[in-house]
């Protein structure tokens, strides 16, 4: 793939480096040594696209080997686009859209049925097939005070964890209760030990290193979170930053956010990225001690393969639709296909028949995911709806217990 005088191929080991190089650049990141090193590690087994002028490395992407949970709880491998960089003099000439096509033609050709990635800005990916597969909520909690709760806490007790251990200890659990939402990836210790407990806020310097509180034995749920002293001297309270939160129901959930609301010389529990169903807001006593104040997307979903996609999450009711897919990067998912799908049994394949439904690639990830029902699609005038009743009866079948999910960023 060509644009002018800019080529796109793999980037070789030797290259890893410029490519770090460029990808610092343009997101205004000076990594110290350390962090240089595993990116480089990282890298070293990933998927590499470069666009190069001449000898100059003017864009670059790499892909994770991911694996992501699908409605229904498998497990899809997923290349997780990341370090997405094109030198400030080459940009918006098509070097994105050349690496974008390259990376579809190797994912084709590898078989992988979905890829994933965070967008630095939401209005990029949309163009190239992606879209929201998960959104997360940035939760507060009014900590000046205890947290009034309607269901009793679970009264096991809470142990603060060696961070070093936390791999070896929560790993097991989050694995276990992973597939019960789409959408969240499976965590190598590397992952683990580099994306969770070493990294550092760039935004907020002064928060302290990652803690760790854990329910019960055997495990029950546990709080990754970060605390942050407040300012004496103006009376302001500190600050409790939760990285991710998981328990096993209500009453454990209640535990751990009492505990985290009660923290000493604090005033404020700030949680980014929550499901949108997360029950804090619900089991609260005072609703006005809790509040959301933003959602945003999180994970980016593109379905690479649509057919292999669809077969492999589950299906909550029947469903007997034709689906016109509009797709223009990829040409094997475009055209009208008939969707027969029940909890028993699925078949999608090319039908002659008038569609149902026509919808474009980024709003049919968005639906697979069960991130949006496809009725709120059709009401945004983005799913065009041509048999009254297809949007419902898609959007019963498509239907997950909860709302999909992932607390990673990247
Ligand atoms: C974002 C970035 C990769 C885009 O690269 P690029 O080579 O300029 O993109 P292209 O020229 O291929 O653009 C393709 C299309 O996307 C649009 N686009 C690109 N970046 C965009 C942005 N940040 N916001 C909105 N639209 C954008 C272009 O306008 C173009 O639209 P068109 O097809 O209607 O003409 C580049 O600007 C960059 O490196 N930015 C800093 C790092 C970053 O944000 N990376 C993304 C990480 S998720």
């Amino acid at each position: 793939m060509n644009i002018g005088s800019v080529r796109v191929r793999d980037v070789p080991e030797s290259d890893i480096e410029r490519a770090l190089a460029l990808s610092h650049l343009v997101f205004h990141e000076s990594p110290d040594d350390e962090r240089r090193k595993q990116q480089q590690q990282e890298l070293s087994g990933h998927l590499r696209i470069g666009a190069y002028d001449g000898e100059e490395l003017v864009g670059f992407a790499a892909a994770h080997p991911f694996v992501v949970s699908v409605p229904g709880g498998a497990d899809l491998p997923c290349p997780g686009l990341s370090y997405v960089s094109v030198a400030p003099t080459h940009r918006r000439r098509g070097v994105l859209s050349a690496m974008m096509s390259e990376l579809f033609a190797r994912w084709t050709e590898q078989g992988a049925p979905l890829a994933a990635l965070w967008a630095s800005e939401a209005a990029i990916y949309g163009r190239f097939g992606f879209g929201p597969g998960t959104y997360g909520a940035t939760v507060e909690i009014d900590s000046r005070r205890a947290l009034a709760l309607r269901v009793p806490p679970d009264e096991r007790a809470l142990h603060l964890l060696d961070a070093r251990s936390v791999p070896t200890a929560l790993a097991p659990y989050f694995e276990s209760t992973r597939g019960l939402r789409a959408g969240r990836h499976a965590r190598t210790e590397a992952w683990w030990r580099e994306q969770w407990m070493a990294r550092t806020d760039e935004e907020d310097e002064d928060l302290s290193p990652p803690r760790v509180v854990t329910l019960g034995d055997p495990l029950a749920g546990y709080a990754i979170y970060r605390t942050k002293a407040g300012d004496w001297s103006g009376g302001t309270a500190g600050l409790v930053s939760v990285e991710e939160l998981e328990a096993d129901g209500p009453e454990q959930a209640a535990t751990l956010w009492r505990y985290l609301a009660d923290i000493d010389l604090t005033g404020t529990v700030r949680a980014h990225g929550r499901p949108l169903d997360d029950p804090l807001s619900l089991f609260a006593a005072d609703p006005d001690q809790v509040s959301v104040k933003n959602v945003e997307p999180a994970l980016w979903v593109c379905l690479v393969d649509v057919r292999a996609a669809l077969a492999a999450r589950v299906w909550a009711a029947p469903v007997d639709v034709a689906i016109e897919v509009l797709d223009a990067r990829i040409t094997a998912n475009a055209g009208t296909f008939r969707l027969i799908a029940s909890p028993d049994g699925f078949s999608y394949a090319p039908t002659g028949d008038a569609p149902d439904l026509t919808v474009q690639a980024r709003d049919l990830a968005t639906a697979y995911m069960a991130a949006k029902p496809v009725a709120d699609l059709v009401r945004a005038g983005l799913v065009t709806e041509h048999t009254r009743g297809a949007a419902s009866m898609l959007d019963a079948a498509l239907r997950t217990e909860l709302l999909p999910h992932t607390g990673d960023s990247y």
